[in-house]
């Protein structure tokens, strides 16, 4: 090339999008720095969000359950974040009408690259914000009535006669998996058991061909985490890769349904387009919720299963009686659950015990929170998978929103439980665990293991 050239289009595209990762990276430093100096100064909500507390959030949960009760149920933190943490505050925020998704005129109430961290919304014409395409989290960002027209059209997918083959195709991939692992001596039980079984499983629900199962768990890793904002340039890099690889994944399904429709829910989804009840775009949404929501979770359910049931001597239980495993299961998810928290949005002012919320007001549900309350669960801190629980936990949340895979997850979580205890009874602990680093989403990403 010779200097009297025209400066190639490359140079003139690089220098705003370099621009927009610094501007993109100053934001995040910032706002994760505000938030660390009020964790050091000791404020429990930014807290929640900051090492080293989030590793072990439960004390943190059970400050804000004590301050809670000075006020009836909500805790005003300092980030201007509120928080409901007592399982009774939390059942009735989730179940209250006036509550909602999205702010009372229908706005998505923030988002990560919003400047101001306000309800405006993103500019698309500031280079900082079209980085990212925000994710579309489909039904979990709805409110009725599209709420309500779309979970109609997913929920058959989960209907109880379905649950008995999905059974059986997790019974055959927990086979295979474990197979191999047994061959390895020391394995992963997240990348080698806990995250290939819900994938399979959620492939075959949505009848995806050819899955490649690692390129599915870097997708679901990225969206995953991004349930916590987005937390550098190049989180926020893999993330618009993960959106835009899903959507190119689900178009070419919806066009292979249309041309050849089978028994599954894109294809139940592709008539009610043709029908009119549903877009595209929502469609596509949809699938990628399933799609995500479906792995993510169970692979931290069966994670965080086993590393309570090592870490109290339960499983020494379990491997003498795998019919243990719906108990250990359910035991988890009141007190290690996969999905710590969500969050409402007041739709009109209320009041809570001696608060007001603000119409608009943002309110945390600390789930997690919710199941070590002692008024809800007696001896909460205790994991028993022979627990019997008087108490529904809210793992799977409450009200409109409540977890369409809740039974699936359930199953998978069993199933995975029980063919371990059954076929490595003498599992244990062979290094150290790796957390994942988020606030919303708790599970191991590497969890050494041995079965001999
Ligand atoms: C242990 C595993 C799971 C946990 C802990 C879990 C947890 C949750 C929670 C807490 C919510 C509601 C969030 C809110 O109220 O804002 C939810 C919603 C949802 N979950 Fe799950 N989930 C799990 C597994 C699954 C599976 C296997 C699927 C499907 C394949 C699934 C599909 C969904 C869908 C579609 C919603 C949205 C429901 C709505 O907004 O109406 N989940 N899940």
């Amino acid at each position: 090339m010779t200097t009297d050239q025209a400066p190639p289009p490359v140079t003139r595209r690089a220098t705003p999008r370099w621009r927009a990762d610094l501007r993109l990276g100053t934001r995040i430093a910032v706002m994760r720095a505000g938030g660390l100096a009020l964790a050091l100064r000791g404020d429990p909500v930014a807290r929640l969000m900051h090492r080293p507390w989030r590793l072990d959030p439960y004390p943190t949960y059970a400050r804000l359950r004590a301050a809670a009760a000075e006020t009836g149920g909500v805790v005003r933190s300092r980030t201007g974040i509120n928080a409901v943490a007592t399982h009774e505050a939390c059942t009735a925020v989730l179940r209250d009408r006036r509550f909602g998704v999205r702010l009372a005129d229908g706005r998505m109430p923030f988002d990560p690259t919003d400047d101001a961290g306000s309800a405006s919304g993103h500019d698309p014409t500031d280079p900082g914000t079209a980085l990212i395409e925000p994710i579309d989290l489909s039904l979990l960002a709805l409110d009725a009535p599209d709420h309500t027209r779309l979970r109609r059209l997913a929920q058959p997918t989960f209907a109880p006669k379905r649950l008995a083959q999905y059974r059986e195709t997790a019974r055959t991939v927990t086979g295979r998996l474990l197979d191999d692992a047994a061959a390895k001596g020391t394995f992963d039980l997240t990348t080698d058991l806990a995250a290939p079984l819900p994938i399979s499983v959620i492939a075959e629900l949505l009848a995806i061909p050819d899955v490649d199962t690692p390129r599915f768990a870097r997708w679901g890793r990225a969206l995953g985490a991004a349930l916590d904002g987005v937390r550098s340039v190049r989180h926020a890099h893999a993330l618009s890769r993960a959106t835009a690889d899903l959507r190119a994944l689900f178009a070419d399904l919806v066009e292979r349904r249309r041309a050849d429709p089978g028994d599954d829910v894109i294809s139940q989804l592709v008539a009610a387009l043709d029908e009119d009840t549903l877009t595209l775009d929502e469609l596509v949404s949809l699938a990628q919720l399933l799609l995500v929501a479906g792995f993510e979770t169970t692979t931290n359910l069966v994670g965080n299963a086993v590393r309570a049931l090592q870490a109290t001597g339960t499983w020494d239980d379990l491997a003498a009686d795998p019919g243990l495993a719906a108990g250990a299961v359910e035991e988890t998810l009141r007190f290690d659950p996969p999905v710590q928290l969500t969050a409402r949005f007041a739709h009109e002012d209320v009041e809570i015990g001696s608060r007001r919320l603000r119409r608009d007001s943002g309110v945390l549900v600390l789930l997690a929170s919710a199941g070590r309350d002692p008024a809800a669960h007696p001896d909460p801190d205790r994991f028993d998978p022979r627990r019997e629980q008087t108490t529904t936990h809210l793992a799977f949340s409450g009200g409109a929103h409540y977890c369409l895979g809740a039974a699936l997850a359930r199953m998978e979580g069993e199933v995975a439980l029980e063919m371990l205890a059954e076929r490595m009874p003498g599992l244990r602990p062979a290094g150290k665990i790796e957390p994942r680093v988020a606030t919303v989403l708790r599970g191991p990403v590497h969890f050494p293991v041995r079965a001999d």
